[in-house]
């Protein structure tokens, strides 16, 4: 069942228990900007370890970097970043608000504005006589605003001192190409990933998570032969030729038609993807946000129209997901090309081709590039595994929920001795070091009523509490309670690493 206004019970409980705030929040928060408390960080940190297992430990060809993130001018000269990374801005003539263009005419006509150039956006404001939403008055010409945030490296504020806060990761596994393939004696196909921080001056950041000013990307550079672009090797292809997904192609988008659900192996043989590589990183991608605990009802694969394309692109698929606020842009992967290795090549005169001792010929590689947000994810995740659940006469509120699975939950086990007094604290503090020592993630508490120390680790998405009370301290027992389904048993202290050990999964 859809739970109603989802998204601002989501901001003021992720408030309420410290999970994410806004920054500054005494000074009243900037737009764009969220805070995260202990509890936020460690389910952050649950998803990029998450990610760096299955994408980077577990697949060996490909190298994590961590690159600088304030970078010169002409990174972003020759990336195409300092013309093109744009979005259309209109300014009210009155009250001087600044407004982004599609989504003011998303929000007023609800109509897609997807691809939509200046002039098309410009002419429908003008036709459509669209007025500022705040005073009502006349918009200003529409105007392209660049969206990254310019400083100057060193003292001097002079135009060869100029640099940007990098608006993506990806650049810098451009820039670092050639190191790191020669230092890690790297043969095609391999890959450069990054997790790191992304800024972006958003004329209008909205939707808690989902698009802010400062946020984190995780990103590879899939680096493959030019002319071998269709051969994923069998032990990758095998991972994913059998994995169903909705598919919403340019030619169904044409139609109107709904997505249609189809397996990798009949992807491939109806050549809906324009090689084998990027369906095989869309699938993987897809695949993986499934297993962080997404909701498979709401993801859908969407091929990108030819005026949505980023100029780097050759084809581009993005994963959706159904937000609260519509279906929107989870992650992206491009057939990026050769664009950006000899752009690169071209600003510095360095060479980027790699010699193939086999076949002993020199290629510039073609790069794939899965690129997702941290902050999507859990905005997905969250809107996900939210839950409320009602007392018997189905009105009154008696909990809400985070179901988290386990090896994403922030902590996997609260104990809670009943009360903080005779021997409970220290036996709870024992059974703490107990199962620390077996690597589980535990949170202690031990004031307040036991029944809102339950509703709190319900709604940070513990799944299983230990309470310790008085028959503990005769019989060595203690209750092991179950978040989904609050059943309650009893178990003997010496037991439960084992019992963990069974019950939880782990990345
Ligand atoms: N390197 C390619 C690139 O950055 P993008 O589609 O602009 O492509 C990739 O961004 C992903 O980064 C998106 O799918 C989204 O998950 C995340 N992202 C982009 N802009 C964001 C924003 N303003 N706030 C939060 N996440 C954002």
């Amino acid at each position: 069942m859809e739970v109603e206004n989802l998204n601002e019970k989501l901001v003021a409980l992720c408030a309420k228990r410290g999970i994410i705030f806004p920054s500054a929040e005494i000074y009243g928060g900037v737009a764009g900007f969220y805070d995260y408390g202990p509890v936020g960080v460690t389910l952050k940190n649950r998803i990029r370890e998450f990610w760096r297992t299955e994408f980077i430990i577990k697949m060996e060809i490909i190298h994590e970097i961590e690159s600088s993130i304030l970078l010169p001018k002409i990174v972003w000269e020759a990336s195409g970043h300092l013309e093109g990374f744009n979005d259309v801005l209109v300014e009210c003539k009155k009250c001087h608000l600044r407004l982004r263009a599609d989504h003011l005419i998303q929000d007023i006509l609800n109509i897609v504005t997807d691809g939509k150039t200046l002039s098309e956006l410009a002419e429908i404001i003008q036709t459509r006589e669209i007025k500022c939403p705040n005073c009502k008055g006349e918009l200003g010409a529409a105007q392209q605003f660049n969206l990254m945030f310019k400083t100057h490296i060193g003292p001097t504020e002079q135009s060869e001192n100029e640099a940007f806060l990098r608006p993506e990761t990806a650049q810098a596994m451009f820039l670092d190409f050639r190191r790191i393939q020669q230092t890690m004696r790297a043969s095609l196909p391999f890959g450069i990933a990054q997790i790191g921080r992304s800024y972006r001056n958003e004329i209008s950041p909205r939707n808690f998570l989902f698009r802010l000013r400062e946020f984190e990307h995780l990103e590879i550079e899939f680096f493959i032969h030019p002319e071998k672009k269709n051969e994923v090797p069998d032990e990758l292809w095998q991972q994913v030729h059998d994995l169903e997904v909705p598919v919403l192609s340019i030619a169904l988008q044409e139609q109107k038609k709904d997505p249609m659900k189809l397996k990798g192996k009949d992807l491939i043989k109806e050549h809906i993807f324009s090689c084998k590589w990027l369906l095989f990183w869309t699938l993987k991608s897809y695949e993986w946000l499934l297993r962080v605990g997404l909701d498979p009802h709401k993801l859908r694969i969407r091929q990108h129209m030819l005026n949505e394309r980023a100029h780097y692109a050759a084809d581009c698929w993005d994963i959706e997901f159904k937000y609260s606020f519509g279906w929107k842009e989870l992650q992206g992967i491009a057939d990026r090309t050769d664009y950006d290795l000899k752009k690169h090549a071209e600003f510095s005169k360095k060479k980027f081709e790699i010699h193939l001792t086999e076949e002993n010929v020199k290629v510039l590689p073609h790069v794939i590039e899965p690129s997702s947000g941290v902050e999507r994810i859990m905005q997905a995740l969250l809107e996900s595994t939210y839950s409320e659940e009602f007392e018997v006469d189905d009105k009154t509120l008696l909990r809400t929920l985070f179901k988290f699975n386990s090896y994403i939950a922030p902590f996997q086990i609260a104990i809670f001795p009943l009360v903080s007094k005779d021997e409970l604290p220290k036996v709870g503090r024992e059974i703490c070091d107990l199962l620390k020592n077996s690597k589980f993630l535990i949170l202690y508490d031990d004031s307040g009523s036991i029944g809102r120390r339950y509703r709190r680790v319900d709604e940070i998405g513990i799944p299983f509490a230990i309470t310790i009370d008085y028959d503990t301290l005769k019989d060595q027992t203690v209750t092991i309670r179950e978040r989904d389904s609050m059943t309650q048993e009893r178990f003997k202290i010496e037991t439960l690493p084992a019992f963990f050990q069974k019950h939880l999964q782990f990345i």
